[in-house]
């Protein structure tokens, strides 16, 4: 399943949100950083660590011969067991423009036939070189927003957006969904999923965060969000996938939008 988060103006926690997920996933999972403004997790979580490979990369190599079976050569492992893994994001966002974005959501839609799930940081919804292919490929398409009376409004044009057909980004209302960071400033994730008319689901950090960040009330709270985001894309896949065929071969995350 490929689930891609995006925010409206001025509401940040994309990134936040997408390692609090990835680290959380309840299965294999591809952190893939996809924000046209560039990566960020490789300089903070990863503590600086220069980039090998990644987007810059993965892109180059699709260019001379396709991206089949490129993607793994440009993965770091996010924990110890390697089930979550990173697609470190562009460091120069100036190359953002060169990226093939419909290839790259192909690709992403189906990795290792559907086994292996991506959570793709988009950032900001209508940044120029916005991967928009990626938001029409996934199963899922998660606003992440504040509580602020200016955060809710923001999303709730950004959700209005994602709707409408005629702006070919959302995969379709039903896989919209909403994911508040910091809740009850001052609205809470009941009020903010009514006024959005998505379901939305709550990331805070909560109380101070601990020594150490596996152990951070963030991840804490991503658990379960990552638990219902899960369950919330499978049913749309489920719902989105065609009626059985005759023949054997499953019907992969990918096999279903050709638009
Ligand atoms: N769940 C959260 N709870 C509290 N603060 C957060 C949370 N997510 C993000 N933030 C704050 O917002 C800042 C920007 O977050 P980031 O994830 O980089 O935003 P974006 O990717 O949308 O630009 C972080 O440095 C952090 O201070
Ligand atoms: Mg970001």
């Amino acid at each position: 399943m490929l689930i891609a988060l995006c925010s409206a103006k001025g509401a940040p926690g994309v990134t936040t949100s997408g390692l609090a997920l990835a680290l959380s996933w309840p299965r294999g999972v591809v952190l893939a950083e996809l924000d046209p403004a560039g990566g960020d997790v490789l300089a903070g979580y990863g503590r600086a660590q220069l980039s090998a490979g990644g987007l810059a990369e993965l892109e180059v190599a699709a260019r001379r011969g396709g991206l089949d079976g490129q993607l793994d050569a440009h993965l770091l492992r996010l924990d110890g067991t390697g089930r979550a893994r990173l697609l470190p994001g562009l460091s120069d966002p100036a190359t953002a423009r060169h990226v093939g974005w419909e290839r790259l959501a192909t690709a992403l839609a189906s990795v290792k036939g559907g086994a292996v799930d991506v959570v793709a940081d988009c950032g900001r919804l209508r940044a120029e070189h916005f991967p928009a292919a990626v938001l029409r490929r996934a199963d899922a398409v998660v606003v992440v927003t504040g509580s602020t009376l200016r955060a809710v409004r923001a999303s709730a044009q950004a959700v209005a957006e994602l709707r409408d057909e005629g702006t070919g980004l959302g995969p379709g209302a039903g896989a919209l969904a909403a994911l508040v960071v910091g809740p009850g400033e001052p609205y809470g994730e009941r009020e903010i999923g009514e006024a959005l008319g998505v379901p939305a689901a709550v990331l805070s950090d909560g109380a101070p965060a601990g020594r150490l960040f596996a152990q951070s009330a963030l991840l804490r709270a991503a658990r379960s969000a990552a638990v219902g985001l899960a369950e919330f894309a499978a049913a749309h896949e489920v719902r989105l996938a065609p009626p059985p065929a005759s023949s054997a071969s499953a019907t992969t995350a990918g096999g279903r939008h050709d638009r």
